[in-house]
């Protein structure tokens, strides 16, 4: 089985990026910690970030195929982007979305998330852990999945 582990906008800044919300670890930390965890649930995992929205569309768009599920943190674009949505609509691949930071108990701009109906669920508020518990999400869910 192979996870997708897609970051946006600005997590490439983890660590520096206003500590006392999102803590001092760096993405890459994050990611090794998500890939010690896939190792534990056997199974493969690809990390990736970009900033640019039309990538993460068409990276979502051409998965399919690819990777059997989606671990998304779509950073500011969560609360944006229709184009997104959509992707995750049109791939047909089960997606959970993730954030670092509780989002509901954050400004009220970051409550509505505009990608979570197209997911199977959300994990948001448990810092760097939200990626560990995503992936176990969507492995859990693509394993119930298949033995039925
Ligand atoms: C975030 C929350 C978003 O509102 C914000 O724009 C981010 C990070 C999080 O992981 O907590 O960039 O997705």
């Amino acid at each position: 089985m192979k996870i997708l582990v897609l970051n946006g906008p600005n997590l490439d800044l983890l660590g520096k990026r206003e500590p006392d919300i999102y803590g001092h670890a760096t993405l890459n930390e994050m990611m090794t910690a998500v890939e010690e965890r896939a190792a534990g649930l056997g199974v493969e995992v690809i990390c990736e970030q970009s900033n640019d929205e039309g990538a993460l569309v068409t990276r979502i768009g051409h998965c399919s195929g690819e990777v059997d599920g989606i671990v998304i943190n779509p950073a500011a674009y969560t609360h944006t982007s229709v184009a997104l949505r959509d992707a995750i609509k049109a791939c047909g691949v089960p997606c959970v979305e993730v954030h670092l930071s509780n989002i509901q108990a954050r400004e009220s701009f970051r409550h509505e998330s505009l990608t979570a109906g197209a997911c199977v669920g959300q994990i948001s508020g448990f810092g760097g852990m939200s990626y560990s518990l995503g992936l176990e999400a969507v492995v859990d869910y693509l394993r119930r999945k298949d033995t039925k």
